[in-house]
């Protein structure tokens, strides 16, 4: 993994693989549902999601186990060609489990999905259904389909790919979505039409979409009542929400925040992800208004260098970045900055980078994704010349990633004698005695409690730093549970 320091609990790795877990029984007449996850935190999103509609629908339960399972999906990341590489091998892997069993359904969802199309069916022809980020919804009738057919000669067969882009629809026909534990995403946007040169993601999941106002805060007061204090909004750019009201106006992101602010329930806000380009004055305010914010941000910048950003089509300068940083810290002077970089583009000399690294000790970054390059078919930058020794990119990036590493070392050791607002999720599972929770700066904290408390914020003052994610304190304070 190349990864470096933790992984914030707001943002994930874009080269994990999780397996959305089960919540099921053994029981062998189940019909079972195996889904491997790749990629960002709209993909878990969609798994969970693909989950709760064939559960509904057909009654399946997830599984852990793929040799144990009746359908096999793969939510598919193609941000790097590593990523995407990452499908043919796990698909040859499921190509033997379907050798064994024949009424095994193999399913292919997510980015690479929708860049392919049928092309994935050439090239592993016992893929069943290819679908894509906005037609998971289809999944169920996709699965009819193929019952209905499984029998027909393979001539007879219509192929079953369905990788458009019908606005946004999907959400009006998944189903309410399960609630584990007090925290919960919720999608308010979807695709990206900001084109910056590198990236696939406006070719995968299409341009900006906006879910309707009503929706999204109809679902966040269910969740609310279910139990959930914190909510992550999800989106490629939720900043660019144009969300459509009742009344046929437009809602934006900031409004959206001090709408949600305002359910009961909800006890802390986050987001991901964001573009510096639309970190507007008013969602600053939001920080100075609204306490549910948390004071921590993950903007990405991807580079220190005007030059490169300009090259990536980034739109702003780094100055207009640090302006924005700046106000921010005005009003949070404790905010926790992560952010994305993409080392060795296309172009990018010694000074560029030597900016990049100046940049980001100037910035004082918590924890950031970066990675080196990586060339993708069809977009702008794939037509760019290149004559950056790969060793020399990978010996960038290390220092970059020494410097953010040390920085969060630091911002952790910090935290020593502060109090932290902290939401209690869990009893330890070692000592019936002691709690488990967050930080807003992700990191988790426990202290000395009584399990009845788990679910609200508390003030816990630190009083010892055990590792890079995790610190002990003392309770000052149980804040009254907000619902
Ligand atoms: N909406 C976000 C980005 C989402 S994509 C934004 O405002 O920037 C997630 C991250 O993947 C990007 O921030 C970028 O750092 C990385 N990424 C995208 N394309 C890449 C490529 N071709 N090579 C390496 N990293 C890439
Ligand atoms: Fe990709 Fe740039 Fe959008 S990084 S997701 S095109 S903001």
């Amino acid at each position: 993994m190349t990864v470096q320091t933790f992984i914030p609990s707001a943002v994930k790795a874009a080269s994990e693989n999780t397996v959305t877990q089960p919540t099921h029984t053994t029981d062998v007449s189940i019909k079972k549902l195996y889904i491997e996850t790749q990629g960002c935190q709209m993909n878990e999103y969609d798994s969970h999601r693909m989950a709760d509609l064939l559960g509904d629908s057909h009654g399946y339960v997830l599984t852990d186990n793929p040799n144990d399972a009746d359908i096999l999906l793969m939510n598919t990341c193609s941000i790097r060609e590593k990523a995407q590489e990452k499908v043919f091998s796990g698909l040859g892997r499921w190509r033997k489990l379907k050798e064994q069993n024949p009424d095994l359904v193999i399913g292919v969802g997510g980015c690479v999905a929708s860049q392919e199309g049928d092309n994935i069916q050439k090239r592993a022809p016992y893929v069943d259904m290819v679908f894509g980020p906005q037609t998971l919804h289809r999944l169920p009738q996709m699965l009819d389909q193929h019952q209905a057919q499984v029998e027909k000669p393979k001539k007879e067969k219509i192929k079953l790919v369905d990788i458009s882009f019908p606005d946004i629809e999907k959400f009006d026909f998944l189903p309410e979505p399960r609630v584990e534990g007090f925290k919960a995403f919720v999608s308010i946007m979807e695709g990206c039409s900001k084109y910056c040169s590198f990236c696939v993601v406006p070719y995968t999941r299409g341009e900006e979409v906006s879910r309707p106002l009503d929706d999204v805060l109809a679902e966040i007061a269910g969740l609310a009542e279910k139990g959930v204090r914190e909510i992550s909004l999800l989106g490629q750019n939720v900043n660019g929400y144009r969300g459509e009201t009742f009344e046929g106006e437009i809602c934006t992101f900031p409004e959206l925040l001090r709408l949600v602010a305002e359910i009961p329930g909800i006890g802390r806000l986050r987001y991901t992800t964001s573009h510096p380009l639309e970190f507007s004055d008013d969602l600053i305010q939001c920080y100075r208004d609204l306490p549910q914010m948390v004071s921590h941000l993950h903007l990405p910048v991807q580079s220190g260098s005007n030059d490169v950003l300009q090259a990536m089509k980034r739109n702003h300068t780094i100055d207009v970045y640090i302006d924005k940083i700046a106000k921010l810290r005005k009003v949070r002077p404790d905010m926790h900055l992560s952010s994305d970089f993409i080392i060795g583009f296309p172009g990018e000399t010694d000074e560029h980078f030597a900016e990049t690294l100046q940049f980001i000790k100037d910035l004082d970054f918590d924890h950031s994704y970066s990675f080196v390059y990586s060339k993708r078919p069809g977009t702008p930058a794939s037509d760019l010349p290149d004559d950056t020794p790969e060793q020399v990119k990978k010996d960038r990036l290390a220092q970059v990633q020494q410097v953010i590493k040390q920085s969060s070392i630091d911002k952790t050791d910090a935290m020593l004698g502060k109090v932290e607002r902290v939401l209690i999720e869990k009893v330890s599972d070692k000592d019936p005695n002691v709690l488990v929770g967050t930080a807003d700066n992700t990191r988790l904290v426990t202290f000395i409690g009584d399990a009845t408390w788990v679910g609200r914020f508390a003030e816990i003052e630190i009083t010892e730093i055990k590792t890079l994610n995790l610190v002990y304190g003392e309770l000052l304070n149980l804040e009254p549970d907000v619902a």
